[in-house]
């Protein structure tokens, strides 16, 4: 799992080991350069000829050192420093007096083209607004040059919380980064903008539990097998039963990948409960299902009662439809399952209207809602979300008491605790009809195999990205549609278990 932090939590931290710890400053600042020194070595990067360009702030201090620290080692370097003499910091003047005593070159408004690497440390976690003026036009020249980047800490222009370009972005093609990883690369746009990223142990101090109460992680393929259960013996009753109701008379289609995906992650069993329309459809395209179907105007409490009983695991939600039929097969489920449940698509929709009986539910609930449906859910904006998507994930997720998986390029899911989890498997072949209730399946195959919810969110969307990558390589992003995640979430689970 590899840990992440804002640029505000980074901030805490550097000023609790300098003032705290009482490690200075500038000893921080060396072994930062030194660690991008090494990358740039390491990473053979062309070093004919390097040019840093520096802000006024410490991360333009760091890139000072670092031209000090090539210089030293007889590479040529030159240093073109953007910002305000007035607003340099303390460690700035003392960074620059230092180089210019070994007689770094300082420059202004050379053309780019010289340059083999030029090394971005114009701004780094301190970036406040919007990049404009000077700036916007350096970095615009540094995305067109044809010399390698280096960013230092972070791009110059990503927020490093949200990964929002603030007017302009440097486009790295490596990025070094102090101590964490800075959220601001984990999400999109600067997940794209930081090129390869390294972190760099620079000696700050690990996570004082007291700064934050949020700490965030992502979860990846190594992580996955160390979790997943080995398959065992066992009978099919050992592997789970889940229950789906999902359907209504035009779209069977949910159903059917819900349920197909469920059976393909691993469980035992599964039964839907559908509308009678998709009879003729439904046991034909799986018959490995059990069905229950129920006509126009009635929800077969009894049948439905019986399968709530039987069933380890309840889904509700794909293709369900949001008419007064849906509603009374949600309120039956809320009010009379005694099992974990899964709540996704149109069961989120019609959820405003049953949160007391969520309230009372007393059995773990995932919910996963994409953007659209949390803001319903929530009362927010999709914007609001895009600025704090780690604290209003789980915000909610504490507000309803759930597991909350928040569908984006990156998902989100938190359960209200204090870990975040951020995915970053998958791609964009995956924004396609029928992806999210693939993922539905997966969440109640692995709950109904007895993983915790949280475990199991944290899981089932890693595969499901996994799968994506899978289905992407095999077939291109363009071509493959949300059925090709149900065959690779096998490859996936079959490589890692
Ligand atoms: N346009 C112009 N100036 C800006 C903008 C902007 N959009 N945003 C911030 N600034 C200015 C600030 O006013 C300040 O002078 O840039 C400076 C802050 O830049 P940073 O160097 O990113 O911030 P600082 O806190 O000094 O240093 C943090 O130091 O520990 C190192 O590299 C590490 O990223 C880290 C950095």
């Amino acid at each position: 799992m590899r840990e992440f932090v804002s640029g505000t939590q980074m901030k805490q931290l550097d000023r609790y080991t300098i003032q705290e710890i009482g490690i200075p400053s500038l000893v921080l600042m060396e072994r930062a350069a030194r660690s991008v020194y090494d990358t740039m070595i390491k990473e053979r990067l062309p070093l004919k000829k390097v040019l840093v360009l520096c802000g006024s702030g410490n991360n333009g201090a760091d890139g000072v050192a670092l031209a000090r620290m090539l210089h030293l080692s007889n590479i040529s370097v030159d240093v073109e420093i953007l910002g305000n003499p007035s607003h340099f910091t303390t460690e700035m003047k003392q960074q620059i007096e230092i180089a210019k005593k070994y007689q770094v070159a300082f420059v202004k408004n050379k053309s780019l083209s010289e340059y083999t690497t030029i090394v971005d440390a114009i701004f780094g976690v301190g970036l406040d607004r919007e990049v404009g003026g000077g700036y916007k036009e350096k970095i615009k020249e540094i995305n067109q040059a044809d010399a390698k980047v280096v960013a230092v800490d972070i791009p110059s222009g990503i927020d490093s919380a949200t990964g929002k370009v603030l007017g302009c972005a440097v486009c790295a093609d490596w990025t070094v980064s102090f101590a964490y990883e800075k959220l601001g690369t984990v999400f999109y746009e600067g997940a794209e903008y930081a090129g390869n990223v390294r972190v760099a142990d620079i000696g700050i101090v690990k996570m004082p539990e007291i700064c934050f109460p949020i700490s965030t992680y992502t979860f990846e393929e190594k992580d996955l097998k160390e979790k997943l259960f080995r398959r065992e013996s066992g009978n099919k009753g050992t592997f789970g039963k889940v229950l789906l109701i999902a359907g209504n008379e035009m779209t069977s289609g949910a159903a059917l990948l819900s349920a197909s995906s469920a059976l393909h992650t691993g469980v035992g069993m599964v039964k839907v409960h559908t509308r009678k329309e998709n009879r003729a459809i439904l046991p034909v395209q799986l018959p490995e299902a059990m069905y229950c179907f129920y006509g126009k105007k009635e929800i077969k409490s009894e049948a439905l009662a019986e399968s709530l009983e039987w069933a380890d695991v309840v889904g509700i939600g794909p293709g369900l439809g949001t008419n007064k039929q849906a509603e009374a097969l949600l309120e039956f489920v809320l009010k009379y399952s005694k099992r974990p449940l899964v709540i996704d698509a149109d069961g989120l929709n019609l959820l405003k209207s049953k949160l007391d009986l969520l309230e009372k539910y007393e059995y773990p609930v995932i919910m996963t809602p994409h953007l659209g449906e949390f803001s319903r859910l929530s009362g927010l904006s999709i914007k609001d979300w895009k600025q704090q998507p780690i604290e209003l994930t789980n915000e909610l997720a504490h507000r309803y008491n759930v597991t909350l998986v928040c569908k984006d390029a990156r998902t989100v899911i938190a359960d209200g605790g204090q870990n975040v989890y951020v995915n970053t498997t998958g791609n964009s072949g995956m924004a396609t009809a029928g992806s999210g209730d693939v993922l539905t399946g997966i969440l109640l195959g692995l709950l109904a195999q007895g993983y915790a919810p949280l475990d199991a969110a944290v899981m089932g969307v890693c595969v499901h990205g996994l799968a994506g990558d899978e289905a992407a390589k095999e077939k291109g992003k363009y071509a493959m549609v949300a059925g090709d995640l149900i065959t690779y979430t096998g490859d996936v689970l079959k490589k890692r278990g």
